[in-house]
Order: structure tokens, then sequence, then C-alpha cells
């Protein structure tokens, strides 16, 4: 792993190089649903013939039902977990973001459709903050992969009580027609990656393997329909075959790009709001990038093994914007903004809210003006963190995007 580029681990206080002696040790019970993952994903090994893309490694380690970091028992978020994230801050973030779906409630449905809902947090304070601003009947459909996190959803949203925990559901399937808005915070960069590798003149797909120890990485040369899809992007970027990165390796978000096809498909008239971290993509795979971004998070601790304790660890990679640009617009829908978190959320009028905090009273004031700086501070989650929005029927006038919009350099 390399340490000069400044990059963001979400409120990890430690990079550490691989060695799982240097990390708090699980306790038994974790080690053992570990281990019986680990078992799961060798038998895929064998039976795709000793060789499975690390797409389905991290298909496995993160959602194989009842086992996965995300569809078993691990803590996840908050400070007893492995990460933080921006809802998990400050009911702040939530509170801005509804400013936006308010705006485009003006000529669409009162809907909002959440992807990944983790904990539940942004949907509490979307809908709190929407009924606070007199939008009394908005629904809210949640499409969650975890069945743990589903019931921790289920548990943040009974607390809100009454008519507002009745406006929420939990969907098994996408609907087939989304109208509305549609929310997705640091869900694309939980999706599983295709791994590659350029090596000298070879284009290779790294893939894993068992090992004594484990698991370990196994390059192989890319089959010729990953090559295709590729090289003509590589070349579009670096030039001549000659003149690319002699030893590179770095991610494809193969599953991103299908997610936001199978989304536009089924947009009939909507918008829709993506925060995460990652970059346009002469960032995302620029030469000196040469190891990708490729990060777990494990207990607040970021390291670059993701064949630790599988299940036990959050495995993460940043997301090309241009590449969901451009699936976004193959599938018919316009580019509505695309910036920095910082930007967005004060477009949104996150100092206007922080402002209304009467700095004598301390001590709603502190907490609130520190998240104001995690989320809003370049050295932070301000310029890493992105929000880019789609939409299909709706005017390109988005506040969120007024101003410091930087379409222009996806
Ligand atoms: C990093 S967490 C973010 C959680 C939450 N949005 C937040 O900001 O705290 C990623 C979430 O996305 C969910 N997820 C990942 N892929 C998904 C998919 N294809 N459809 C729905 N949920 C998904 C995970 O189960 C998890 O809830």
């Amino acid at each position: 792993m390399t340490h000069d580029e400044p990059r963001f681990y979400p409120l990890a206080s430690t990079i550490l190089p691989m060695r799982s002696s240097d990390l708090p040790v699980p306790e038994p019970d974790a080690r053992q649903a570990s281990d019986t993952l680990q078992q799961r994903i060798r038998e895929r090994i064998l039976a795709a013939g000793g060789w499975i893309g690390f797409d389905e490694y991290m298909r496995l380690a993160l959602y194989e039902p009842g086992l996965g970091y995300y569809s078993g028992g691990a803590r996840k978020f908050g400070r007893a977990g492995d990460f933080v994230t921006a809802p998990q801050i400050s009911p702040l973030f939530g509170h801005c973001l509804a400013s936006q779906c308010l705006q485009w409630f003006e000529t669409l449905p009162a809907r909002i459709l959440e992807f990944g809902a983790g904990g539940g947090e942004l949907a509490v304070q979307l809908l709190g903050e929407l009924e606070r601003q007199g939008c009394t009947d908005c629904e809210y459909w949640i499409v969650e992969l975890s069945g743990e996190l589903r019931e921790r959803q289920q548990q943040a949203i009974r607390a809100l009580g009454g008519s507002l925990a009745a406006r929420v559901r939990w969907l098994d399937r996408w609907p087939d027609r989304i109208e509305g808005v549609v929310i997705g915070n640091e869900l694309i960069d939980a999706m599983p990656v295709r791994l590659f590798r350029v090596a000298g003149p070879q284009l290779l797909e790294r893939g894993v393997r068992m090992d004594d120890d484990g698991f370990a990485f196994d390059d192989r040369r890319a089959d010729a329909d990953f090559a295709a899809q590729l090289e003509p992007l590589l070349a579009e970027l670096w030039g001549p075959r000659e003149d690319w990165p002699q030893d590179y390796v770095s991610e494809f978000g193969a599953q991103a790009q299908a997610w936001i096809c199978e989304l536009a498909s089924r947009l009939v008239n909507g918008a829709v709001l993506l925060l995460d971290y990652g970059f346009p993509r002469h960032e995302f795979w620029h030469p000196q990038r040469a190891s990708g971004t490729l990060m777990c998070h494990y207990r607040h601790f970021a390291h670059a093994d993701p064949f630790l304790w599988p299940g036990l660890q959050d495995i993460t990679a940043h997301v090309d914007f241009t590449a969901l640009a451009l699936a976004a617009s193959r599938g018919g829908l316009d580019c509505l903004g695309y910036c920095s978190q910082a930007r967005l959320l004060m477009n949104l009028g996150l100092l206007d809210r922080l402002a209304a905090i009467s700095p004598e009273q301390l001590a709603d004031y502190l907490p609130n003006a520190q998240a104001a700086k995690r989320l809003l501070s370049e050295t932070e989650m301000g310029e890493l963190f992105k929000a880019i929005a789609f939409g299909r029927g709706v005017e390109d006038d988005a506040i969120g995007f007024a101003r410091g919009d930087r379409r222009d350099g996806l």
C-alpha cells in the first residue's frame, strides 16, 4: 500500500501495514463466523476450478447471507464498529438533503426510495425534517440487501412512532416504475468491484485463490470481454499502449454501472442523488494511483488486506463518477449536477442551520460545529466525498448544485 497520496479513510485513526497482529483481536464467536464464511468461500473457489474474480470474493465477504460483513452480525457503524458515515456524524446532513428533496417534490411525487439505508439514520433525519418543513405525506421506501441492517432500520424507524413510521416500507424487489427521489449515501463504494492489473504488455484480471494461510491474489490474463471493456477506456486516458504505466492495479466498478443502468430503465419521472467518496475517471485511474483504491475498515483502522477475517471487516473501493455518469447517460438520464459534499451541503444551507443554534447553548452548539467541520473540511469529508445527481423529467436547476457544479470535469 502506498502512503504518498492523500486518501480518506472514513474516521480511521490509523493506517496499518497488513499485519493482523496489529489489529484488535475479534471475539471468539466472531472468529468462528469468519471461519465458517472462509470455508464457504473456499468451496466456491474449488467449485470454480481454483480461482474466482475479486468481485465474487467481495460479494461473498460482504453479502453472503448471515455471514457477510453487511449481512452478518458485525457491529459495522459507530464508535464501537468499524467506520462512521455522514448521517451518523450529524442530523444536519439529512436535514440539508431534505431541502433538496423539497425542491424536487415541487414537480415530483413526494416519495423517497433509499438504497442501502445502513442503520436508518438518514431516513429518520429526512422524514423528520420534511415533516417540520410541512411535507406531511412523503412516502419512504427502502431497498436493503442486508437482513440484519433491515432489522436495525426497522428499530430506528419504529422509534419515530405514529404516522411517520407508518410511511416507511421495505421492498423485497425493485419497483417496476420509479417516481420520486432516489437516494444512496455510501452505497456505491460498498458494491463489489473487479480488479485489473496492467503488467508491462499484459492486461490481467486480479482474482482470488486459496493459499496455506487463507486466500491470496492471483492474476490471470483478462478474458476477451473484460479486455474489450477496459482497453479503450485506458487508451483514452493514457494514450498508446507503450505509454501505459508498467505495473498498475485498479478497480472497475461493473456492478455500480449495472446498478445505475437498471435504475435508469425503471426511473420514469424522478431524481437520483448519490453521495460517496471518489473522483472523476482521470483522477481515479491517474497513472500515479498505481495501487488503486481498495481499502478495508476494521474497528477504525484502515488497511489494504481484504483477506483478513472475511465477514468481520468492510471492504470498499472509491467511486469512478465518470463511469456512473456515462452509464446513466446511456440509460437516458440527465446529469443534474456533480460537486463536492462540502459544496452540496453549503448550497443546501448547512451553515445557516448551524448559525441558527446559539453558541451560548454549548452542549448543542459544540457537537454540531464539530460535525459541520468534519462534513465540510477539505481534509476530512468535504472534498473527497462528492455528490452526483441524475434525473428524468426534472428541471436542471437543483439548488444543491447551484454553486460549485463540476459536471464539466467528469
Ligand atoms: C457503507 S453502508 C452505508 C449505509 C448508509 N447509507 C449510511 O450512509 O450510513 C452501505 C449500505 O448499502 C447496502 N447495500 C449495498 N449494496 C446494495 C444494493 N445493491 N442494494 C441495496 N443496498 C445495498 C449495504 O447493506 C449497507 O446498508
